[in-house]
């Protein structure tokens, strides 16, 4: 039996820089893991079940983890069959990469549990193929994300970001929708590395060109926004395709929240050979 936490994730800058061929876009984003968990627990069964403590969540095909054995199965050639318990705490469409993380955390959990010993940058390959964030839980937890996202440069860690909170407004969005409704802006734009470099000095420019179609497609987020700041909070940006928004300050919060929240987020780290 092995059980490992899944954590999310969120991005301190996106920027879009171009579409391409394959309808994909060329990214420029800085990943970072927080301590917002998922945790799944795999055993080596007589015959497949999958519990999931979210009953809206599928178990069959459509779920990364399913996807996740059935890569890892096709690459080593080998057959089994587990009990998986999936324990859901991050929202899903949400920009929070739960998903994927799940994803990586199996190919991860099925290595150690049939040590088969696959080196990581090989499941960070294998991650790609289904979905592009899915390398980066790869890396230690912090990462400047290029091409769909899965070409990973791993970063030493960063300051923590005083008081972050997460805000998840009751809908999600569609990540395929929002890259749809995207129109690229190739000018006037912060360059990217200049963004990585100005975060690395501590000096933090939060950006997500994705806000801009996720609010044409979701007005109610530019509500949210304008909310968020009349209850304190001086930075407030969305990770993701969306819908959170990542905020930072200390806010007066009202009795009753329409979204859900999640309080004093911190960075989170991975060492070498350990997951999260
Ligand atoms: O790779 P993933 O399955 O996470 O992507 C979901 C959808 O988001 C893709 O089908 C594509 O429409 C869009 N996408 C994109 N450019 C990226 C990543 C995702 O257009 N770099």
């Amino acid at each position: 039996m092995i059980s490992l936490k899944s954590p999310a994730k969120i991005n301190l800058f996106l920027r879009v820089l171009a579409k391409r061929a394959d309808g994909y876009h060329e990214l420029a984003s800085l990943f970072q893991t927080v301590d917002l968990y998922d945790r799944i627990s795999l055993s080596l069964n007589e015959e497949d079940k999958f519990y999931c403590s979210d009953s809206s969540i599928p178990t069959d095909a459509r779920n990364l983890v399913c996807r996740a054995i059935n890569l890892f199965k096709n690459k080593t050639g080998l057959n089994f069959h587990l009990k998986i318990d999936l324990e859901k705490n991050i929202p899903a469409m949400a920009g929070l990469g739960g998903g994927s993380s799940n994803a990586a955390t199996t190919l991860f959990a099925l290595n150690r549990l049939l040590n088969t010993r696959i080196p990581m940058t090989e499941l960070s390959r294998w991650g790609a193929e289904l979905g592009s964030d899915i390398s980066f839980f790869f890396s230690a937890g912090t990462a400047y994300c290029t091409g769909r996202g899965e070409i990973i440069e791993p970063l030493e860690q960063l300051a923590q970001c005083s008081t972050l909170y997460l805000v998840k407004p009751p809908f999600g969005i569609s990540t395929a929708l929002v890259f749809k409704n995207l129109s690229v802006n190739y000018e006037n734009n912060p360059c990217p590395r200049q963004m990585l470099s100005a975060f690395c000095n501590s000096r933090p420019h939060f950006h997500n060109d994705l806000e801009n179609p996720a609010c044409s497609l979701e007005p109610n987020l530019i509500f949210y926004k304008k909310k968020l700041k009349e209850i304190g909070f001086y930075e407030i940006f969305m990770t993701g395709s969306g819908s959170t928004l990542c905020c930072i300050g200390q806010p007066i919060l009202p009795l009753s929240l329409p979204f859900q929240l999640f309080q004093e987020v911190r960075y989170t780290r991975r060492s070498l050979n350990e997951w999260y």
